[in-house]
């Protein structure tokens, strides 16, 4: 394997890990603040540009989240913008196989793929059923374990569209996807869009073992990576693939700076800046299964028991199927442990995904991913947009490449290069030897 890590982007349109009230903050939808950060990261050398998929406005209590007002630009349609301005990233867009039909999805992944002459990735994911279906004509329609064999038919029938040359008939009669008509349009440089996928269940792992390139996971810390590498990597071989067939790459934030100490001070500003007081009633309410706002977020974690059993799905996939009361004590466990106020708990525990550190501490920390065999890359989610990735770029990045792990210069022109991912025809010759 090589000894390398690698770096994607993952702009987050809506969550409260960005500031988006600061003075450097751009806007969340302006061309602008992508086109910054895409180039940015490509001065970095990075891998890919990463764009989620939101399908339906958030809702908390009925109210929409005011972040969400400002919307998430539909990923194809921003990346191919990107695609005019950029030369070596990758763009990965973030789209769904329960409400996005196949032939359609195909067609306009390759479009993208040859618009940017091999660069193309496609995130799959299966999405949050009931909530998001409501804004279709099917409503919500289909149960976990069928959207996952939905995926697998969605993604199948993709791949025959575009392993087929342009004009071929293809046909596909699954349950769940049919469809009949001629393969829209030639193969891209890199012969076709890199599959991404992320989703954590037990069939969504499965899902990647025999499906994904890249896993995009919400496994960052070092052990928690090592674990889920090995579990997914376990299921490898039952699809006929290699150990090294499948790259991890786990969202991360990161405050850095050129100490310790410095970083530690910048860790401060941010994470207050991060979780206000409102941010902070917030994210215990969906546990609570009420309005907080009459509660002191400077005060303790509320003494009375959640109003519901569980978390449901509506209020976001982090706290999806978790069991309320048990996660209130946990939580007023740790938060009594160490005196926390209500905010500073939340800051605490939102924060335990971020690497703080100056950057040779943080360098030397990602050798050890790398060392661990872990993770083949981070997807970075910037806290300041299009600031945030400047102290990667400029002070992480030489340290990587003075130990060794980082490229000096893209290997290649396609996505699929830059990964280090198998060319398709010896990837299909070793899944044939395996
Ligand atoms: C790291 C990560 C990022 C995700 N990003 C999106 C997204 O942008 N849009 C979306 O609809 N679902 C997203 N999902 C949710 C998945 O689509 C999936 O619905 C959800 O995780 C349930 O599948 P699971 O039970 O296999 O985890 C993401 C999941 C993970 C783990």
């Amino acid at each position: 394997m090589t000894r390398r890590i690698q770096f994607g982007v993952f702009f987050q349109g809506v969550n409260f890990g960005t500031i988006w009230s600061h003075d450097e903050s751009g806007s969340q939808y302006d061309f602008e603040s992508f086109r910054r950060i895409a180039q940015t990261a490509e001065r970095g050398l990075f891998s890919a540009f990463f764009l989620g998929e939101g399908l339906r406005l958030r809702e908390h209590f009925g109210r929409v989240h005011e972040l969400d007002i400002a919307g998430r630009p539909d990923a194809q349609t921003q990346l191919a913008a990107l695609a005019a301005v950029t030369e070596r990233i990758g763009l990965v867009a973030t789209q769904n196989t329960t409400y996005n039909d196949p032939y359609d999805l195909a067609r306009r992944l390759s479009s993208l793929d040859l618009l940017s002459e091999g660069r193309a990735g496609w995130n799959v994911v299966t999405t949050d059923n009931a909530w998001t279906g409501e804004n279709f004509r099917r409503g919500g329609y289909l149960d976990h374990a069928d959207r996952y064999r939905r995926a697998a038919q969605v993604v199948a029938a993709a791949q025959r569209l575009w392993d087929a040359d342009a004009g071929t008939p293809v046909t596909v009669d699954g349950d769940l996807v049919s469809l009949s008509g001629p393969a829209p349009l030639p193969a891209s440089p890199q012969g076709r869009p890199v599959l991404f996928q992320a989703g954590d269940s037990d069939e969504g792992r499965e899902f990647a073992a025999s499906t994904a390139d890249v896993i995009f996971s919400a496994h960052p810390g070092l052990d928690d990576a090592a674990s889920f590498a090995a579990d997914v990597r376990g299921r490898l071989a039952r699809h006929g693939r290699r150990r090294d067939a499948l790259k991890f790459f786990p969202g991360q934030q990161f405050i850095l700076a050129p100490t310790d100490a410095e970083a530690e001070e910048k860790a401060e500003w941010v994470t207050h800046a991060q979780v206000s007081p409102q941010t902070a009633l917030r994210y215990l309410e969906p546990i609570w299964g009420r309005d907080l706002s009459d509660h002191d977020p400077d005060g303790p974690l509320p003494r009375f028991d959640p109003t519901v059993a569980e978390v449901d799905g509506r209020r976001g996939s982090a706290f999806q199927g978790r069991r309320a009361k048990e996660t209130a004590d946990e939580w007023r466990g740790l938060a009594d442990a160490e005196g926390l106020s209500i905010r500073e708990f939340v800051i605490r525990h939102s924060g335990r995904r971020t690497i703080v550190g100056g950057f040779g501490t943080v360098a030397d920390l990602l050798v050890r991913y790398v060392d661990a065999g872990a993770v083949d890359g981070f997807n970075v989610s910037p806290y300041l947009v299009p600031s945030g990735l400047d102290d990667i770029v400029d002070g992480l990045v030489p340290e990587l490449q003075e130990r060794g792990v980082y490229p000096d210069a893209y290997p290649g022109t396609t996505l699929r290069e830059n990964l280090g991912l198998p060319t398709l025809s010896s990837a299909a010759s070793a899944a044939s030897a395996a």
